[in-house]
């Protein structure tokens, strides 16, 4: 069975799609198979893997989704590429709990011999990532270390809380990744362990810095593992992949 893990914040920009792509990139060269499947209308993870979004979202296209799976450059990592057409995402929002249902059913039984399914979400807590969060397992929620951050945090966790309560009982929140960190900055320090405090071993421990080399990646096609693999964001995101290893 894959493990099906929802990369959710309603906040814009915080390395949602970023760490989607790493650690399923980081997954797949630990031996792995990692499925990166978008639902962000922006299809940010599918252009960000060098794959070209889909004219109808896979999800609605009406084929086998196995199908549909596209594969990277490098091996054992796949995406099911997202659509950027206004009327698949609405379609997609439809109905939310048939859809979240859906969803689970599609995942489990046509891509479950993937280990790893990584669900893309937008920023907003809609209903294309309440439908996530209902197929889910888990929750990763990237945040960026900066003011505000606790904010979006707690509207998130709550969404996950009555997702839990209301509709889907093994949701859990798997981790909490602290991105963009710039450890000269004072404010970040603060923020990191507020964070950390509040949440303690939710939190993974690595700290993913602000590096320029994570931000270039996507512009080639490529994770950041394969882009630079000797930057400081690569060899973050490899250590984050042994934290999402030791809590498998
Ligand atoms: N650690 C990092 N260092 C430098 N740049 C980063 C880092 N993480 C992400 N970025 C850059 O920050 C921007 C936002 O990241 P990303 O697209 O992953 O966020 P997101 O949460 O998916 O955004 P959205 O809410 O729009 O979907 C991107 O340009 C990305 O390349
Ligand atoms: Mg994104």
């Amino acid at each position: 069975m894959a493990r099906i893990i929802s990369v959710a914040n309603q906040k814009g920009g915080v390395g949602k799609t970023t760490s989607a792509i790493n650690i399923a990139a980081g997954l797949a060269k630990s031996g792995r198979s990692a499925l990166v499947v978008d639902i962000d209308p922006q299809c940010n993870a599918t252009s960000g893997l060098g794959v070209e979004p889909a004219q109808r979202h896979p999800l609605l296209a009406g084929k086998a989704l196995a199908e549909s799976v596209v594969e990277t450059s490098q091996p054992r990592l796949c995406v099911l590429p997202g659509s950027q057409s206004l009327a698949d995402a609405d379609a997609l929002s439809a109905s939310n709990r048939q859809r979240a249902s859906t969803l689970r059913q599609q995942l489990a039984s046509e891509l479950s011999h993937f280990h790893y399914i990584f669900l893309d979400c937008p920023p907003s807590i809609g209903q294309l990532t309440r439908a996530a969060l209902g197929a889910s397992g888990e929750i990763y929620i990237p945040i960026q270390c900066e003011y505000f951050a606790m904010e979006g945090l707690s509207q998130i966790i709550e969404l996950a809380r009555q997702t839990k309560a209301r509709e889907n009982h093994r949701l859990e929140i798997g981790g909490i990744v602290l991105t963009m960190y710039d450890s000269s900055l004072e404010l970040a320090n603060e923020v990191a362990s507020e964070v950390r405090q509040y949440f303690d071993e939710t939190v993974f421990e690595t700290l993913i810095p602000r590096d320029v080399s994570i931000s270039e990646a996507p512009s080639h096609g490529l994770s950041v593992l394969d882009y630079a693999p000797r930057a400081r964001g690569a060899r973050a995101y490899t250590e984050l992949v042994m934290e999402v290893i030791d809590r498998e």
